[in-house]
């Protein structure tokens, strides 16, 4: 059945897309033939595998990249974007599916930054604007916060806040949920409704089914860079979106718990800072076991990235002691830690996880690169380490064109399936797994869980933290919950009492 919009000029469209294609120069055919109306006021969910183009169909509405064919129409009318002044003047604004924010700015010059585009420069104004912003959305920023000191999910938010600053109708909203807790999300989406209600139009790309169903008025599926189907969503369960976004999905085996052993990780009583010295983690103990994993539940904030940093070796420990496979690892260098066994899959991937520059087979050989195969007497086997990069990108289906394509031309899932490779194949006996699928189609966040389990199953110890619930469910033997910087509840998955621990991650236990 041909279901495609055909008129771009009729004015339900806030925009239209006729027959959109765009080629990379190394030959990926990245979307191909798009024809797709987005309605006025309307939420229109976009879901597709890691790779079916979305990102680059929105940095096309955007400006940022422009079709080698095809015409975009905004509120019925020709639009060619030159760049992406145009779609702003348009009112378009987007979210970008990796921050863009300057790290080394706090809340308030990020947002003045935006702002002096158009022709703000007052900072009284600024935060006036900020304060306006964050209330609507209820959420607390304090203006002054350094980006790269707040933990991820609150730099998503900024981001979203940064944009309601300014005067925009239509909003392009890369993957804005994948590192936000429920809770969270919960609150990002009365934001939705309000945005909605008063006119907006909203194109929300996201790989969870429960969000686009529960969110959006209709959904479309991509998939190898074409529209496989629009649906309005009261016609959608998650089972259709999951048979549209993938093809032949097996439905997942049955999770068994670990048995676990001896102690890997042991922290005792630490106390450690954040940036601004305040006490981020304080007087927390945690022990994680071999062949266990422990999930760390709790909403953004209360100390998850510093406890974290602290066991990696990025951050002071103030007091207390972290041993790792029984050799005392507090306050030690990172290599030193990865030496003992540490693999790390961190939240900030562009930051921490790869080198974007470099090509896949440089950055999955980053960690090995002094040790034989990949170097003999100091003298780099180029040629063990393409191989390796083959094996791997084989192994963990990441969708590339060549071995050595640099890393920034993968899509966002892609570089997080690449963290993830090379960090489950360097033989570590105790992984941190930051987030480890957000941003992964559920295929692919299949097969990482898949590789956790196994890799538990092998005796390493894992230490899950993650702001998706369902996923520390699903995997963890034990779950612990952190508040205000302690374990405030431990639970275990059978017979959970999902209330308890909801309230226990909003401190209330
Ligand atoms: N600048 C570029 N140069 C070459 N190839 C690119 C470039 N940008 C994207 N691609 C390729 O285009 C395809 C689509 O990428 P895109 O980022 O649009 O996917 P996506 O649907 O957003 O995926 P994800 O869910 O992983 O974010 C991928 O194969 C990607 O490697
Ligand atoms: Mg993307």
């Amino acid at each position: 059945m041909d279901n495609r919009p055909s008129d771009p000029k009729k004015e339900d469209y806030a925009i239209f897309l006729k027959e959109i294609t765009k080629t990379f120069p190394n030959g990926t055919v990245a979307n191909f033939g798009i024809t797709l109306g987005i309605l006025k006021g309307e939420v229109h969910a976009i879901l597709g595998e890691n790779g079916a183009g979305k990102t680059t169909l929105l940095r096309m509405i955007s400006g940022i990249l422009k079709p080698d064919s095809g015409e975009i129409f905004i509120d019925g009318k020709s639009a060619k974007m030159r760049d992406p002044m145009d779609a702003s003047r348009l009112g378009i604004g987007m979210v970008h599916q990796h921050f863009t924010l300057i790290p080394e700015f706090t809340v308030r010059e990020n947002v003045a930054l935006v702002l002096a585009e158009s022709g703000w420069l007052d900072l009284k104004k600024v935060d006036a604007k900020i304060v306006e912003v964050s209330e609507k959305m209820g959420i607390e920023i304090d203006p002054e916060a350094k980006i790269e000191n707040l933990p991820v999910g609150k730099r998503q938010l900024v981001e979203i806040l940064r944009l309601l600053c300014r005067d925009v109708k239509i909003l392009l909203l890369d993957e804005p949920t994948s590192v936000l807790t429920p809770i969270e999300v919960d609150s990002f989406f009365r934001i939705i409704r309000d945005l909605k209600s008063s006119g907006k139009t909203i194109v929300l790309v996201t790989h969870k089914m429960k969000e686009a169903l529960k969110i959006s008025d209709r959904v479309t599926v991509l998939r190898g860079g074409r529209v496989i189907r629009t649906v309005p969503t009261t016609e959608a369960d998650e089972a259709l979106l999951a048979s549209l976004v993938v093809e032949g999905l097996a439905a997942p085996p049955v999770v068994k718990r670990g048995t676990p052993g001896d102690p890997i990780l042991s922290i005792d009583s630490i106390i450690v800072k954040d940036d601004r010295g305040r006490t981020a983690v304080d007087g927390l103990s945690l022990v994680v076991r071999a062949g266990e994993i422990v999930g760390i539940a709790g909403v953004a904030g209360n100390g998850q990235k510093e406890l974290v940093e602290a066991i990696s070796g990025l951050r002071r420990v103030e007091s207390g002691i972290i041993t790792l496979s029984s050799q005392d690892i507090t306050n030690k260098s990172t290599r030193f830690i990865i030496e003992k066994g540490l693999s790390y899959i961190p939240e900030d991937r562009m930051h921490r996880g790869v080198v974007l520059t470099m090509g896949i087979h440089d950055n999955l050989a980053l960690k090995c690169i002094e040790r034989p195969p990949m170097s003999k007497n100091w003298v780099i086997d180029r040629r063990s380490m393409i191989n390796y990069a083959e094996r791997l990108i084989s192994d963990f289906s990441i969708k590339a064109s060549d071995p050595c394509m640099s890393v920034e031309n993968l899509s966002g899932g892609n570089i997080q399936k690449l963290i993830i490779a090379r960090e489950l194949s360097n033989g570590g006996t105790f992984l941190i797994a930051e987030q480890p699928t957000a941003g992964l189609d559920i295929k692919a966040s299949e097969v990482v869980h898949q590789r956790l389990i196994d890799l538990r199953s092998r005796g390493a110890g894992i230490l899950l933290v993650s702001s998706d619930l369902d996923e520390i469910i699903k995997l963890s033997d034990r779950i612990c919950v952190m508040f205000g910087g302690k374990i405030v509840g431990e639970f275990f998955p059978e017979n959970l009492d999902l209330e308890r621990l909801s309230r226990a991650m909003l401190g209330a236990e």
